[in-house]
């Protein structure tokens, strides 16, 4: 599996689905999965259950995604917060979708589907989110001021140096 992790709007998801047309292999996108299998939106699960309880269905729906298979995964922002995902992520390989929390919030704007950007200091959560997010990755792309498939590119050289490309 190759799983895409960074902060929102480092373009996981775009850049997922192109990735994995390349390999010729399924993207999936474990914020729709986590929405498909709880049949309610990501504001609905935070609106009801709050944050720790979408962290718990998130990680539970995470795991199961990394036992499944092969594919590309894109995951959501926070989901390397649960110590049981960071662990599954073993034998996995990870790929750090690097952005400028300049360049991220200029991508995601306001937008009313992520509930973590209401209420929260996000150069907080932004610098607090960065060691886990690098800890996981075996390889990192920077991606402020690059078209989604110029970081497909790199990806793949990246892939490529790693002996895991296409
Ligand atoms: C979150 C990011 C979102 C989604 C949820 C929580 C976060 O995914 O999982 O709204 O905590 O950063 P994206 O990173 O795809 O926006």
């Amino acid at each position: 599996m190759i799983v895409l992790v960074g902060f929102m709007g480092a373009g996981k998801s775009t850049v997922g689905r192109l990735l994995a047309a390349r390999l010729g292999v399924p993207f999936v996108d474990a914020d729709a999965a986590i929405e498909t299998a709880e049949g309610r939106t990501i504001p609905a699960i935070f609106e009801a259950d709050g944050e720790p309880g979408f962290r718990r269905i998130e990680a539970e729906v995470v795991r199961g995604l990394l036992d499944g298979p092969e594919a590309v995964l894109a995951l959501g922002g926070g989901t390397l917060g649960s110590a049981s995902v960071r662990e599954a992520l073993t034998g996995h390989r990870v790929v750090l979708l690097d952005v400028s929390l300049e360049h991220a919030l200029a991508r995601v704007g306001d937008d009313a589907s992520r509930p973590m950007l209401r209420n929260r200091d996000l150069p907080e959560l932004y610098a607090a989110r960065q060691q886990a997010y690098r800890e996981a990755a075996d390889i990192e792309v920077c991606v402020d001021g690059r078209a989604p498939q110029q970081v497909v590119a790199r990806v793949l050289e990246a892939l490529g140096e790693a002996g895991v490309g296409e």
